[in-house]
């Protein structure tokens, strides 16, 4: 009996050390997987042999965690120049579009170990008044960033604002520019919802969209309407063709943004020359969000606002057949100067 009971007790302190042995291990293989996955990468093979010109991985605590801290106060000036911090200008801004998913690449770009985000909307280039004060002005807003490191901000006012590509060509000749898309017809709904809410929250009324994207009196679509013209991609991008090559442009699929980012994300890597560090752990799917989120590591993980993705109003379907045969055209047009094409109807 006794000795039943003893073979029973050690049946039960194997089963109990295994489990213990099997999280352990799984901890270990856990924490392995992150070292992997954030390695800090050469940018143009500007990093030597391994151990001079590398940065440490306590490196990344800087990216989430010191520069965090610096932009509250609570890092000293002191510990920014020994590790050679600085605020650089950007080497790629996203221009736009509004409502194409401008803040999702931004925060998605961002899970690459070498791109700090310009964190708010910035409006150097489209706004008279901080253009005036200069182009240190607009550096001191950027975050602090190590050498090798790429600073990226986003005003998606940028894209359609008549002034902003000569202003950014004086600035930097040789940037890198990406535009986000969405199909024109949902991205003009998406704006109007944006607008809408802002108007409920002020307790006040407002039109409904298919009286401000058609016109009342010739029954065609308003090209007065900013939801409108601003979906007019191919306009826009004419007017930066002015300054900058069409090589300088990358484009991203706004709406293949939000089913399936990371393909999306993998070429503004390459666009970047960027080694591949995006993967697909860090991003996963929130079922109650209905959108992916971001996986920085095992503890930090963070889903976009709820001001982004919307409920759009439902619109009268005559109104969206007709806006999407009059966006035809210069979608068509816009296929052909990119280079890239996109199924919409
Ligand atoms: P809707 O609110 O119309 O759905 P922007 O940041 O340029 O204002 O774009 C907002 C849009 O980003 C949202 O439009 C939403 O569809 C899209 N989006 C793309 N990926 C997203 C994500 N992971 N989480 C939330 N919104 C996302």
């Amino acid at each position: 009996m006794l000795f039943k009971q003893q073979a029973l007790l050690r049946q039960k302190l194997f089963v109990l050390g295994s489990l213990a042995i099997g999280s352990l291990l799984y901890l270990v293989a856990r924490v392995g997987s992150l070292d992997r996955l954030q390695p800090l990468c050469p940018i143009d093979g500007r990093f030597g042999p391994r151990g001079q010109d590398e940065i440490p991985l306590r490196a990344l605590q800087f990216k989430r965690g010191l520069l965090h801290e610096f932009r509250k106060g609570n890092a000293t000036k002191e510990q920014i120049r020994l590790h050679n911090l600085g605020q650089q200008l950007p080497k790629a801004i996203i221009i736009g579009v509004r409502k194409g998913g401008t803040r999702a690449l931004l925060e998605m770009l961002n899970l690459h170990p070498a791109v700090v985000k310009a964190s708010q909307e910035i409006h150097f280039f489209d706004n008279d008044e901080n253009y005036a004060k200069g182009i240190e002005w607009y550096r001191k807003k950027m975050p602090f960033s190590y050498p090798h490191q790429i600073t990226i901000e986003k005003s998606p006012a940028y894209f359609i604002t008549e002034e902003v590509p000569e202003r950014i060509y004086k600035m930097n000749a040789s940037i890198k520019l990406l535009i986000i898309v969405r199909e024109p017809t949902t991205r003009a709904i998406s704006d109007y919802t944006q607008v809408l809410e802002g108007k409920e929250r002020k307790n006040k009324t407002y039109y409904k969209f298919e009286k401000l994207a058609i016109d009342p009196n010739t029954c065609e679509v308003n090209t007065k309407y900013k939801a409108v013209r601003t979906s007019i991609y191919t306009k826009h991008l004419e007017r930066w063709l002015k300054y900058f090559p069409i090589e300088q442009f990358h484009i991203v699929d706004g709406d293949r943004l939000i089913t399936e980012p990371l393909p999306e994300l993998q070429l503004v890597e390459k666009f970047l020359n960027l080694p591949p560090r995006i993967s697909q752990y860090n991003l996963y799917f929130n079922a109650t969000r209905g959108f992916y989120c971001l996986r920085f590591n095992i503890v930090f993980n963070k889903c976009l606002a709820g001001s982004k993705g919307r409920i759009h109003p439902e619109v009268d379907t005559s109104v969206i057949t007709k806006l999407r045969k009059f966006f035809h055209p210069f979608n068509q047009k816009f296929y052909q100067i990119t280079g890239r094409t996109f199924n919409w109807p």
